[in-house]
């Protein structure tokens, strides 16, 4: 079975509290749920992980090498600024989707720059929770 691990960065931990207007009214735990379904569904191991904190997650990207075959990764604020996300991911070559709830593209210019693009096989966006299904399909799916 296939293992597959979706980090969540910083503030989505506030998901239903914040920006309820752009993020939506459910929860991290609800996002959590639908994570798991999505993934018992697709016949994928899936663990879940959110962190704060950039070295944080560039330490769990490091500890998937040779544990997990796919990475969903939603590095939220980190995504437009974060070298040291994008540099763990290429070192661990694991295949990635990177994931946004909300259109990143018709929001704020500084929102337009991804790190994480440069080496994601795939960028959902704009997509809501549905984004992380599409996201396990695709890694399901992959070769
Ligand atoms: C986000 C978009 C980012 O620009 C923002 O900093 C987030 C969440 C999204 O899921 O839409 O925290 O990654």
């Amino acid at each position: 079975m296939k293992k597959v691990l979706v980090i969540n960065g910083p503030n989505l931990n506030l998901l239903g509290l914040r920006e309820p207007a752009i993020y939506g009214s459910r929860d991290y735990n609800s996002l959590l749920a639908f994570i798991k379904e999505s993934a018992a569904g697709l016949g994928l191991e899936v663990e879940c992980f959110q962190s704060n904190h950039e070295g944080a997650i560039v330490d769990c990207i490091q500890q998937a090498y040779g544990v997990f075959d796919g990475i969903v990764i939603n590095p939220a604020a980190y995504t437009h600024t974060s070298v040291a996300i994008l540099d763990a991911l290429k070192a661990v070559a694991i295949p990635t989707v990177e994931v946004h709830i909300s259109d990143v593209d018709s929001r704020e210019e500084f929102r337009q720059r991804s790190y994480v693009s440069l080496y994601a096989s795939k960028v959902i966006k704009g997509h809501g929770f549905d984004g992380y299904k599409e996201a396990l399909e695709y890694l399901a799916t992959a070769k």
